[in-house]
């Protein structure tokens, strides 16, 4: 049995490490926007980078993290230089809202960790009025006949009109948050409404989600769903049943629908009952035994989303989901961290997609869910969601 009292050591120890890791990279890093490492190094994502196409330069989906690191980081210590780097991530992200057409879905996962991180932290007005306007963009997302936010633009070609994704229960928390500011409702109706169809469209019946779902976009109703960056369709990418426990623990938070809860619980339990021996999570959990591929960045952010169920449900309950989220934490503490100077991430072995030519390489938000993770063991995270 575990209890965060059984834990409080190990995780001191951790935010130890944190904190001392943090406290150079930050410095080395503060004028980058990084999505990865290349020779231990943080790339930049900025849009002065020639190498960066309109998708994964500035408007790249991650560009929000390292802000969001350093609004942990800063919630965590004080230290005035993390909201001053945080600052300089936020305003480089305003070239995103001129250019407009990069922009997709993913601004809950841009504009969460670094507006709406600095407008709870400092009442910053400027901070308030990007939020929002990435906000009403999301919002602008919504096909009301499907009832569903359509996730990204076209493809190489290829429709996506009626594509939603797993990973935008991360983008509607922008939706719910626009409510509570503004006291508009809109917002929060098209959240509830995209958080049902996700409900009773992705998630199967044994508690995994499929990543990528297709709908008629003139009529609504199930086209046909895909694996995305899993193994294949019907899999179970495990980013994908990450996104979706956390997320819809998020949606319960926002709304208080017991149905979300419960949702959150059966990816939950389905998640558990695959945790392997190691506590190292796969790319997906049918992937073939061979090659053995892993994604840290499941495990960070599945962790994450187990941590708060836990302190949603009754005693009895509690330890099913913080033994499974310690159980993984400590893994990648023990085995998959860099805590030298020869590297400017923390987590090794992410995997963005099972198909890609690239695996266990370090992922940014990798990084900021562990941190994430780690604080909330503490009690002491922001919550920026
Ligand atoms: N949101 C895309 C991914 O998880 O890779």
């Amino acid at each position: 049995m575990f209890t965060l009292d059984k834990a409080n050591v190990w995780v001191q120890d951790v935010i130890q490490k944190i904190t001392d890791k943090m406290d150079w990279v930050s410095e080395k890093s503060q004028a980058k926007i990084p999505y990865t490492t290349i020779n231990g190094v943080h790339d930049d994502r900025a849009i002065d980078n020639p190498t960066h196409t309109v998708t994964d330069g500035i408007n790249w989906w991650t560009n929000g993290f390292w802000g969001g690191m350093m609004w942990q980081m800063y919630h965590e210590t004080g230290q005035e230089k993390y909201k001053k780097f945080a600052n300089i991530l936020e305003n480089k992200l305003d070239v995103c809202f001129q250019d407009y057409y990069g922009l997709h879905h993913d601004v809950g996962f841009m504009w969460l960790p670094t507006s709406v991180a600095n407008y709870k932290v400092t009442q910053n007005p400027e901070s308030r009025k990007r939020a929002l306007h990435a906000a009403n963009l999301l919002a602008g997302r919504y096909n009301p006949v499907g009832e569903f936010i359509r996730a990204w633009n076209d493809l190489n070609g290829e429709d996506t009109r009626g594509w939603a994704i797993i990973d935008c229960m991360f983008n509607i928390p922008l939706l719910y948050w626009a409510t509570e500011e503004t006291g508009d409702p809109r917002f929060k109706q098209i959240a509830i409404k995209h958080a049902d169809t996700v409900m009773n469209t992705f998630v199967r019946p044994d508690g995994s989600v499929n990543h990528i779902v297709e709908f008629d976009p003139f009529h609504g109703g199930v086209v046909k769903t895909y694996g995305g960056q899993g193994y294949e369709e019907g899999s179970s990418w495990t980013r994908g049943q990450s996104w979706g426990l956390y997320g819809f623990m998020m949606s319960f938070r926002h709304t208080g629908k017991e149905e979300y809860l419960n949702t959150a619980k059966r990816i939950a339990h389905y998640f558990i009952a695959n945790i392997p021996e190691s506590g190292i999570i796969p790319v997906d959990f049918r992937q073939p035994k061979e090659p053995a591929y892993e994604d840290s960045t499941a495990a960070a952010i599945a962790a994450c989303g187990l941590i708060e169920i836990s302190k949603a449900v009754g005693p009895l309950e509690k330890d099913l989901y913080l033994g499974a989220a310690l159980k993984m934490l400590k893994a990648l503490d023990k085995t998959r961290t860099d805590w030298s100077r020869d590297c400017d991430c923390i987590l090794k072995n992410g995997s963005a997609a099972y198909h890609n030519k690239e695996h266990h390489n370090s992922i940014i938000y990798g990084d900021y869910y562990f941190i994430e993770a780690v604080f909330k063991l503490k009690e002491n995270d922001l919550y920026i969601w």
